[in-house]
């Protein structure tokens, strides 16, 4: 089972003192590698035997994980991050049940799951530095100086990018799942029925389609916005032709250094695949010429 389904199962059980030392452990991360049971104790405010229990009761759960050298402290595991996550949405009204998975990738975890009003929605959790600990510092290094909450901290910021570009370019009129919510490192939005376009074997009109998905790069661009993760993997394809452009936490703006090159990049990537797979012809440079007129 995975972290996400776990914390979904989990959720019922668990009681507000639970919520209350995994809130404790998820703040007290913003400033210790390990957070000293004392730390929890005074953040949480439960009295120690209490505390001692559910600390018990969360590590027999593998929500959290303890180490006791050099001193007695916890993290968050994923799945206690994913608990938070899932209770706070639970809570607001946006979630009613966790689904089955819909796209297991390198950098997140993507259900389905249904609203409290019946309406079926994409959850994707952000699982940045999923590595280990060690591999995480050893690769991404510092983030802003605070290299122990790095996958706590760097998820939540996928997500909350993520969340930014989807409502800047749904708002814009972009082909993209509808933005519905976040907490934390968790993003809800529309679902999408269909196949990432690197799957599809048989397309009537591939050059209509081609048309649709520049014509979405336009509107992107137009809204000063750059995918930067374009390819036949981010774009997704509903049985009646439309497409949508998926997984935005990348995006730049216009203003970057680089856009230029980071357009262009996109565009390439979409056009060779084209070339390749569907054997549909386009100048690249003619083509980023009426992207941008
Ligand atoms: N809104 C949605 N509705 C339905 N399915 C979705 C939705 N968003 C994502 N998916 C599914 O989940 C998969 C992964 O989503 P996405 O590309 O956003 O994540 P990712 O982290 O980039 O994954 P990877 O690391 O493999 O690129 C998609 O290929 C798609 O099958
Ligand atoms: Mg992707």
């Amino acid at each position: 089972m995975s972290s996400a389904e776990r914390a979904a199962t989990l959720l019922t059980q668990l009681e507000p003192e639970d919520f209350r030392v995994l809130t404790a452990i998820e703040l007290g991360m913003s400033s210790h590698r390990y957070v000293p049971v004392e730390e929890i104790e005074r953040i949480s405010g439960l009295n120690p035997r209490e505390l001692e229990y559910r600390i018990r009761r969360l590590n027999n759960m593998e929500l959290i994980y303890g180490r006791q050298q050099p001193y007695v402290g916890y993290i968050l595991n994923y799945a206690g991050y994913d608990a938070l996550a899932l209770n706070a949405l639970v809570k607001a009204d946006i979630l009613e049940a966790l689904g089955k998975p819909l796209g297991v990738g390198k950098e997140s975890d993507v259900y389905e799951a249904l609203t409290s009003n019946g309406e079926r929605v994409a959850v994707k959790f952000h699982r940045l530095g999923r590595v280990s600990f060690r591999d995480t510092r050893r690769k991404r290094g510092y983030v802003g100086g605070r290299r122990h909450i790095s996958w706590l901290y760097e998820s939540r910021l996928a997500a909350e990018r993520e969340f930014e570009a989807l409502g800047i370019v749904y708002e814009a009129g972009v082909s993209v799942p509808k933005p519905i919510h976040r907490n934390r490192h968790v993003v809800v939005m529309g679902y999408i029925e269909g196949f990432p376009l690197v799957d599809v074997v048989s397309l009537d009109d591939p050059e209509g389609l081609l048309d649709d998905i520049l014509r979405n790069i336009k509107l992107t661009l137009s809204a000063g916005i750059i995918h930067n993760d374009l390819s036949e993997f981010n774009i997704v394809v509903k049985p009646d032709g439309e497409v949508l452009i998926i997984d935005w936490p990348q995006y730049v703006t216009m203003d970057h250094p680089n856009a230029e090159l980071l357009i262009r990049r996109d565009v390439e990537n979409v056009l060779k695949y084209f070339r390749r797979k569907w054997r549909v012809y386009r100048d690249l440079d003619e083509t980023l010429k009426w992207l941008l007129s």
